[in-house]
């Protein structure tokens, strides 16, 4: 049966390029994309730029451009990228369109016709001087739980903090540099809450990955809080309805951007209409492929708002996580934070299809780009097993017979082991475990050299009477070859292209892949694919280090915060001896000290402070102390400390430490002697 599919991968942001992480993503979902059509499916994969929100009106300023400049500018340069790395979007599109705005207006209207919006009052921080609300990342100050000063809004770099923007010590706008002022304002809500029980059963029944189900259905268990959707003018984004001063939020239309691609793109089709993929009870698969940051919006908002206004939820969303480069973040100044333009400059992009595809196994670990592995397996694997197949055999071939292959297989029962692979191999593909696909493609690729090497053709065409068997052999070897391309095309369809012209064929299709090529005239053999030099590889991050190099590494969250701010007075106020009398520090034992899962610089520490007992505590000193290497020290403890709940759990004091942070962390012991729980005065 033929299915009919819309695929999507997530709305890059319009505020930026796009880089080694957003290809991953793009390069899974074709991957998906190509095999559903090779094996006769009907697919449409389109994706769009996430144009909206404040970001991009900064961005606009600051070049001296409009938004509407900017966003089709980027749009063009992304649409380009992602060609280049083979990419195939049936439509790339833009989230500023008339069709986005139609349909979230749309939707909206659904929404507040079932009573699922309401409006509430909001407090704040305001800006002053740009005369505009700040979202917690356009707000920087000290830290209000370990003091570290330029941290965000929302949580603290340096110790794994969260917090409300409001509780950071002498805040400052990033846009403005002023002080901001607490501000009130009306907010539009969208009732989340009453979805709930909805999004149980949604979560439980097979259409996200077990854990990212089991994580979502945490948060149900709390129950779920009605959903900001709006944001205060001055804005760039879609007026809501009714008002006039008053926003969509950018996750409101983003996913509804999905939507708006495939309109556009299906009016100007005739074999795909709107209605039949988006109409409540359509039986049409829609599969969303998204990082593991926006697992929320995609799988708790975006059901909920399909299914309260009308419209069908997706079948599966597909989770991916995030790149890393040498088991490190991305980073600018260490040349790794590497983006498409720069890649392309210097590789050629089957490289990088084919390394994702062998990483990528369908759950949401993160993927490492090692740089030696990455070479090292592309050479040994497509150069050195599979192109290496054809071309041992093809020479013969053109050589010696006339370009023609053999009328009959040599050996009809290895033949048949490779097809049989086929729908195992399909499974893998289908579940998004194409690293699983790759190690059963290059083993069959292992069975085709050795065969070719236990025949050894280059001996055979040697000895008297036996042009026919050399001529079988490398026929065989061919044959096999032309499989494993068949089970490669959605990863590789530039070398799957290339082959189809060596092997003289249409393209290849899954369903033609028990037919073998017998007396059939082939092309000479051209070097099918290049060996991957590393030193290319170190160009490119030397070049990606250059890009970078005038700026600091980029503030994660956004563009806006490049812009510097305003100098703040350094030091500090004094305090009085009753003052710091209220300060209970005690000397602590570090029982454990542990790595946090998902906290790049925190440890876990387990101190044993005497008469107090045993405390749990955070400390962002991971970059200046392996895990174990702090076990049995003393310390020195703020013991007298609020608990503080963090996204790990509940820190229940501080550990003294001296330095700039960093690597550079100096953790204050006593002398031996000192016995945990101590006073310290
Ligand atoms: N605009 C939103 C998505 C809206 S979808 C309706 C957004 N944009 S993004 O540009 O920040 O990210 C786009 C996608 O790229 C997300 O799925 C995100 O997870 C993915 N990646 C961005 N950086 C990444 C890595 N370093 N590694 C892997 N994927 C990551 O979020
Ligand atoms: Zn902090």
């Amino acid at each position: 049966m033929t299915r009919r599919i819309l695929v999507t991968s997530a709305l890059p942001n319009a505020n930026g390029d796009i880089h080694l992480g957003h290809l991953l993503e793009h390069i899974q979902t074709d991957i998906w994309v190509r095999f559903q059509r090779l094996r006769g499916h009907q697919v449409t994969y389109v994706c769009a730029d996430d144009t909206h929100g404040t970001a991009t009106m900064l961005k606009a300023e600051q070049e001296r451009t409009t938004p509407e400049a900017l966003i089709e500018k980027v749009r063009q340069a992304h649409a380009r990228d992602f060609e280049g790395f083979l990419v195939g979007h049936d439509n790339y599109y833009s989230t500023h369109s008339n069709e986005n705005r139609e349909c979230a207006e749309l939707i909206y209207s659904r929404l507040k016709d079932a009573g699922l919006i309401f409006t509430r009052t909001v407090e704040q921080l305001y800006d002053p001087e740009r005369k505009m609300f700040l979202a917690d990342r356009f707000v920087k100050g000290t830290c209000p739980n370990c003091g570290k000063d330029d941290q965000y809004g929302d949580n603290c770099e340096a110790c794994g903090a969260t917090y409300d923007a409001t509780e950071l010590g002498e805040p400052r706008s990033l846009i403005s540099g002023a002080t901001p002022v607490l501000n009130e304002s009306e907010h539009y809500f969208f009732d989340l809450g009453q979805y709930t029980d909805f999004l149980k059963d949604w979560l439980a029944s097979g259409h996200v990955q077990p854990e990212v189900a089991n994580k979502l259905q945490e948060w149900l268990g709390d129950g779920l809080r009605p959903w900001d959707i709006s944001r205060d003018a001055p804005y760039f984004g879609f007026v809501i309805p009714g008002t006039t001063d008053k926003y969509f939020y950018v996750w409101m239309d983003a996913p509804i951007g999905y939507m708006a691609s495939f309109k556009h793109y299906a009016a100007s089709r005739n074999d795909v209409a709107f209605e039949d993929y988006w109409d409540a009870g359509s039986d049409a698969e829609l599969h969303h492929f998204i990082g593991k940051d926006i697992v929320n919006f995609h799988a708790l908002f975006w059901p909920a708002v399909l299914d309260a206004s009308g419209f069908r939820t997706p079948t599966r969303i597909h989770t991916h996580g995030f790149v890393t480069v040498d088991g490190k973040k991305m980073s600018k100044s260490r040349g790794t934070f590497v983006n498409a333009a720069t890649y392309l400059a210097h590789l050629e992009p089957e490289y990088l299809r084919y390394y994702y595809a062998a990483k990528l196994n369908g759950t949401v670990d993160d993927i490492d780009i090692n740089l030696e592995d990455f070479v090292a397996r592309v050479n040994s694997d497509l150069v050195g097993k599979v192109v290496n197949i054809a071309s041992r055999c093809a020479g013969f071939i053109t050589k010696h017979f006339d370009g023609r292959l053999a009328g009959a297989l040599h050996d009809p029962a290895l033949f048949e082991r490779f097809t049989a692979a086929a729908e195992g191999i399909a499974e893998r593909y289908e579940k998004g475990d194409t690293a699983r696909a790759v190690r059963e493609i290059t083993a069959l690729a292992d069975q085709a050299n050795q065969y070719i090497a236990e025949h050894a053709p280059w001996a055979m065409i040697k000895e008297d009477g036996r042009r026919d068997d050399v001529q079988a052999v490398c026929s065989q070897g061919i044959n096999l070859f032309r499989v494993l391309m068949v089970y490669l095309k959605p990863i590789l369809p530039r070398l799957a292209a290339d082959s189809e012209a060596f092997l003289q064929i249409d393209p290849l299709r899954w369903q033609d892949l028990d037919a073998p090529l017998l007396d059939h005239g082939i092309a000479p053999f051209k070097a099918l694919f290049a060996r991957m030099e590393k030193d290319a590889v170190d160009r490119m991050i030397e070049a990606s280090r250059e890009e970078a190099a005038p700026k600091a590494d980029a503030a994660p969250k956004s563009d806006a915060t490049a812009k510097a701010a305003p100098a703040e007075p350094q030091g500090s106020a004094e305090i009085t001896i009753d003052d710091f009398a209220k300060v209970e520090l005690r000397v602590a034992r570090v029982m454990k000290a542990e790595p946090v899962e998902g906290a790049d610089k925190l440890l876990r520490l387990t101190l044993d402070v005497g008469e107090l007992g045993e405390r749990n505590v955070f400390a962002g000193i991971k970059e200046a102390y392996d895990a174990g290497s702090l076990d049995g020290r003393l310390v020195v403890v703020v013991a007298n400390l609020a608990p503080r709940k963090m996204r790990f759990g509940v820190s229940e004091g501080m550990v003294l430490a001296a330095g700039p942070g960093g690597s550079s962390v100096f953790v204050l012991s006593p002398d031996s002697g000192a016995e945990p729980g101590m006073v310290v005065r």
